[in-house]
């Protein structure tokens, strides 16, 4: 692998197709060891989830369920400003096992807004599954119950992830070169 260049910049290799794989399969024995003989729900995030999320799945043995959401920000009525909302939202997950799928949690803003608006439904159990954390950017904790990565604090690119609408099909991850 080399340096390629998305826009105007050019990025690194960082984590090889064959980390995310070997890291997945290790994630997804996790979770169908912890939801045994249950049927879990998993809430992917669009957009960047869709890879991560799909390549999950297909490790997954237990009986599960997938809905696909979009989180849409608008400015709210109040002063503090955007509010989150959730588009696609179909599957009644009251009294439900409910996994949310996520690309990367970086700040944690996206989740500590979302998250709350879950536990409103009172699904049974809520966990967080996320390919990516950026620890040293957290501003809003979010309890992280799988984890594929813990990365420094850098900007990536790739396996779903973009840099202003590019990179996403990129099949492994890159990081903003030096
Ligand atoms: P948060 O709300 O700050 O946790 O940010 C979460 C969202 O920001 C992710 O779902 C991504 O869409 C985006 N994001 C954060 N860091 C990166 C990155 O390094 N590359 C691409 N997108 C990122």
């Amino acid at each position: 692998m080399s340096i390629i260049h998305v826009h105007d910049k050019s990025f690194q290799p960082y984590l090889t197709a064959e980390m995310i794989k070997t890291r997945i399969k290790e994630i997804a024995a996790d979770i169908n060891k912890d939801y045994a003989g249950k049927r879990p729900v998993f809430i992917a995030i669009l957009n960047g989830s869709f890879i991560f999320a799909a390549d999950l799945f297909k490790e997954l043995t237990v009986d599960v369920e997938v809905c696909f959401i979009k989180l849409a920000s608008y400015k709210g009525t109040r002063s503090t400003g955007q509010v989150i909302t959730a588009i696609g939202l179909d599957t009644d997950i009251f009294g439900r096992d409910v996994v949310v799928i996520e690309d990367i949690v970086d700040t944690g803003k996206t989740l500590s807004e979302f998250l709350p608006q879950l536990h409103h439904q009172q699904p049974s159990s809520l966990k967080i599954v996320t390919l990516l954390h950026k620890p040293e950017a957290t501003v809003f904790p979010i309890p992280i119950d799988y984890l594929g990565f813990a990365i420094p604090n850098e900007f990536v690119v790739g396996y779903g992830l973009d840099y202003d609408g590019l990179g996403r099909n990129i099949p492994a991850i890159y990081k903003l070169a030096e």
